[in-house]
């Protein structure tokens, strides 16, 4: 049986294949994203993976309903595997914003599913580090989650030299938009206009464009002019107090795809532009309400940052560490008349905190020990007779050096 076009197997190292996915690898990459999390204060949540399909159509824009992975359940109800947190994430702080002092700093990190064509770098589920800041509108709070997200990338070995945020914001794009006398109403039809700008063919960019009363040469323009708003400017202030300046540039030709965006947005690439976004996010002060009914009124900003185009960054810098595997101990069993008193010592040692294996049916004795080495265990230990009765004989396989224990002193004597 195939798996699916477009999901993964994770396996663990050393890995069957190449082009196999690493377990070790995604549990390095969480590991780190976790650790920078707390460093800003930020607290994790989860919520469950599949939703109300109600919950997307109207907030998300069109591409990502174009992706779902819905269906009716037994119930009858319409559902759907979740594409992007954002939604489920607004409607958790909307329920429970009381409970918590502002600003709310929550990350999470969710296996999300889109039903889109395969190709590098976009697969039909990934993992996305979410981060997002609720009740605080002062730009200080959009630099905060900058901060975050060049960190949540500097901590797996990425510098200034690998990647670039490509600030941009909305409101400057709408007054763009306005002061031209575009229709407000047909604001977001503009916005996925510009979200195209770089995959598209000029002319093609030029007619759509023209549709909605704008000419490509006033657009372009504007993106070469990038000239910062007063809240983009107050953010490259912050972040350069930070000594983060390098890591952010005003960039228009950014807007983002997703509809619900009121303010600052921006997205993460690798500096070579050799692939897709690594990162992406923004603020958006109007779904908490949409999502509680009107009831619950709440500024938010984060952003999401995928798995796949980050192990391919990693993998492409030489960044991926190289993991040993996790097995402290073997206890060798040579003699099968001291099996039982050999699984008695590997339970103790486990019992105290150490990865042990051994043989569980007879093998002959140089296997068990070539199995030590491959490992990459630090000891093994082999119980054997000798005049005063059962001993321990420890070796460390670094030096290969070999002392004899008491059967009580094994496990003091294994301890790092
Ligand atoms: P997004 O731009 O759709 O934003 O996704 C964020 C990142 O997730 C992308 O930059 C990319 O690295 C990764 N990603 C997205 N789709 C796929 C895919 N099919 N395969 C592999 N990786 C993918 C959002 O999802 C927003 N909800 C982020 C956000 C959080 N905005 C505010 N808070």
């Amino acid at each position: 049986m195939e798996r699916l076009p477009g999901f993964r197997d994770f396996y663990p190292e050393p890995l069957p294949a190449n082009e196999a996915w690493s377990c070790d690898l995604r549990q390095h990459i969480f590991a780190r994203w976790r650790e920078t999390a707390r460093r800003y204060g930020f607290r994790e949540y989860d919520g469950p993976p599949l939703e109300p399909l109600e919950l997307y159509t109207n907030k998300s824009g069109a591409e990502i309903v174009s992706q779902l992975f819905n269906f009716q359940d037994k119930g009858g109800r319409e559902v759907s595997l979740r594409p992007e947190m954002t939604p489920t994430v607004a409607r958790m702080v909307a329920t429970a914003e009381r409970a918590y002092k502002k600003p709310v700093r929550w990350f999470s990190i969710p296996q999300l599913y889109r039903y889109e064509k395969q190709q590098k770098g976009r697969l039909r589920e990934h993992f996305q580090l979410n981060c997002d800041l609720f009740g605080e509108t002062d730009p200080a709070a959009d630099a905060e989650v900058l901060a975050l997200l060049v960190d949540s990338l500097r901590c797996l070995g990425l510098t200034a030299e690998d990647f670039v945020i490509r600030l941009s914001s909305r409101q400057a794009w709408q007054r763009f938009f306005e002061a031209r006398g575009g229709d407000p109403a047909r604001a977001y039809e503009f916005y996925q206009i510009i979200d195209k700008i770089e995959r598209e063919r000029d002319e093609v960019t030029a007619e759509k464009l023209r549709a909605v009363g704008i000419e490509l040469a006033d657009v372009q323009a504007f993106i070469a002019a990038g000239e910062p708003t007063p809240e983009l400017a107050a953010v490259l202030a912050n972040l350069a107090a930070r000594g983060l300046r390098d890591f952010a540039r005003v960039d228009y030709g950014v807007i983002r795809g997703l509809a619900y965006y009121t303010g600052i947005v921006f997205e993460a690439f690798d500096r070579k532009g050799e692939f897709r976004a690594i990162a992406g996010g923004g603020r958006y002060d109007n779904l908490v309400k949409l999502v509680s009914g009107g009831k619950v009124d709440l500024s938010a900003l984060g952003f999401g940052m995928g798995d796949v185009v980050l192990a391919e960054l990693l993998k492409a810098r030489g960044l991926v560490p190289s993991f040993s595997g996790t097995v402290e101990i073997v206890v060798l069993v040579e003699e099968e008349s001291l099996r039982d008193e050999s699984i008695g010592i590997v339970q103790r040692l486990r019992e105290d905190g150490r990865a042990v294996e051994f043989a569980l049916v007879p093998t002959k004795g140089d296997k068990q020990f070539r199995r030590a080495l491959e490992l990459g265990a630090r000891l093994t230990v082999r119980l054997q007779q000798s005049p005063a009765g059962v001993v321990a004989a420890i070796k460390s396989l670094a030096d290969r050096s070999q002392r004899e224990v008491a059967l009580g002193d094994v496990v003091a004597a294994c301890r790092p």
